[in-house]
């Protein structure tokens, strides 16, 4: 069916097939760039992604808008293509929450994400990113992602929830586990198995919090009361759960497109050599030019008018933040260019709005205390050493492996 936009010209829906050949297992910019130029609040029909038929919305200005409007695009009925239409009783996720139920959540979290938080972290994010970076060999090919960009989010995860470091490997399954699309998920035995060990661990800290508190997150979060109100055990359970996954994929993801995008623009590495104050900048290009989440889905409450184009109530939009952030409208001529001294840098990789990423300051963090123990380890070049794999993902921009020579001459 083709649909017509405000000014009355038509045009044929996309097909999801053609969508999801798109993303990153193939190259997706090229579509990407072609729907902001002729088609920026396209129609796409149901199919492989199944869930559909939904909006692709691939300019930063439709994105920025729909983020910052949760009364009219809301994330309770589903935030991913196979979600859409959903209806939760029990939302998975407080991204499946509207305001004001989110907003009674983000007030309760959010004291345990602030800048003490990160403070608290920071030495040992940065002792954790250089004892890995340390044990990588140098001047020989290495896989990066299983020894470093595996482990650091892992570790750091499992630090910020106060989990002893005999459990680390269990936090990295627990994570696949939850994360449509990998191994361990389309296993649904060890799928269920997996999740069934991780609600009840998590739940057993809770309570141990909860007799003795220390000072990481679930003591944090298990103890927190505003006016009156507290987490009860199954709000605690789902959110330790979205941690779990909302800061492993995707920060291991980054780091390990980020060492790619280097090894890939060495003249990138050089200037970061010579001039360490580009590290903040380099680490939100490395967001921007990686963007881990590729899409999340919003669905309109009302009828609306979006870039031109007439939305109807219960349509869904798919927020394409890897093509929002290679806007040249709002990035200008070098959009489609890895700068690690862009200013401004008004990515959507964190989403925007109400949502916008809780773990952002310790994911910056993260990648910073990579890029500063490299420099420390004398590494002057990054050079691919075979073929870069990506996952067929088509929410997270996973990379399998990425294995590089890590130069020091
Ligand atoms: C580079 C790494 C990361 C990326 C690219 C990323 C991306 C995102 C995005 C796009 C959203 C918006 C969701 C929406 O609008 O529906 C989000 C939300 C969220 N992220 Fe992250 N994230 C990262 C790391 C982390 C870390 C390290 C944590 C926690 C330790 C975390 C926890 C969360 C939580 C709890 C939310 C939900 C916030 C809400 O619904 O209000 N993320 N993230």
């Amino acid at each position: 069916m083709s649909r017509q936009n405000a000014a009355g010209v038509a045009h044929e829906p996309l097909t999801d097939q053609l969508l999801y050949n798109a993303f990153p297992a193939k190259d997706p910019f090229p579509l990407y760039a072609q729907l902001r130029e002729t088609n920026p609040v396209a129609w796409c029909e149901t199919g492989d992604l199944g869930g559909g038929p939904f909006w692709v919305l691939s300019r930063h200005a439709e994105v920025m808008a729909v983020s910052t409007d949760p009364a009219t695009f809301c994330s309770g009925s589903g935030i991913i293509t196979f979600e859409v239409g959903s209806h939760y009783d029990d939302p998975p996720t407080m991204m499946h929450t509207d305001p004001p139920a989110h907003t009674r959540y983000r007030n309760l979290v959010q004291p345990a994400f602030g800048r003490r938080m990160v403070r608290t972290l920071e030495a040992s994010t940065r002792d954790a990113a250089r004892l890995l970076v340390d044990a990588l060999p140098l001047d020989a090919p290495v896989d990066i992602v299983p020894p470093l960009s595996v482990p650091l989010p892992v570790q750091v995860i499992a630090q910020l929830l106060g989990l002893p470091e005999s459990q680390w490997d269990r936090v990295w399954e627990w994570s696949e586990a939850s994360i449509p699309g990998t191994e361990i998920y389309n296993d649904a035995e060890r799928k269920n198995a997996l999740n069934a060990e991780m609600y009840t661990e998590l739940l057993r800290l809770v309570e141990v919090a909860r007799e003795t508190p220390g000072d990481d997150v679930i003591s944090l979060l298990a103890g927190i009361e505003l006016d009156g109100d507290r987490l009860s055990n199954e709000e605690l359970r789902m959110f330790l759960n979205q941690l779990l996954v909302a800061g492993n994929e995707t920060t291991r993801n980054t780091i390990s497109g980020g060492l790619v995008a280097f090894a890939q623009h060495p003249e990138q590495w050089d200037r970061l050599r010579a001039d360490r104050s580009l590290v903040n900048t380099a680490v939100e290009e490395i967001l921007r030019w990686t963007t881990a989440v590729i899409y999340f889905v919003r669905t309109a409450t009302r009828d609306t008018e979006l870039g031109g184009q007439k939305i109807g109530a219960g349509e869904a939009l798919m927020m394409l933040y890897a093509s929002a952030n290679r806007d040249e409208a709002e990035f200008g001529p070098t959009a489609d260019q890895f700068d690690i001294g862009r200013t401004p840098n008004h990515h959507v990789a964190f989403g925007f709005g109400v949502h916008f990423c809780l773990g952002a300051a310790l994911a910056r963090l993260e990648v910073a205390a990579v890029l500063d123990a490299l420099l420390d380890r004398g590494v002057t070049r990054l050079e691919l050493a075979g073929e870069v794999g990506v996952s067929a993902s088509n929410i997270i921009a996973g990379v399998t492996e990425a294995p590089m020579i890590l130069h020091t001459t």
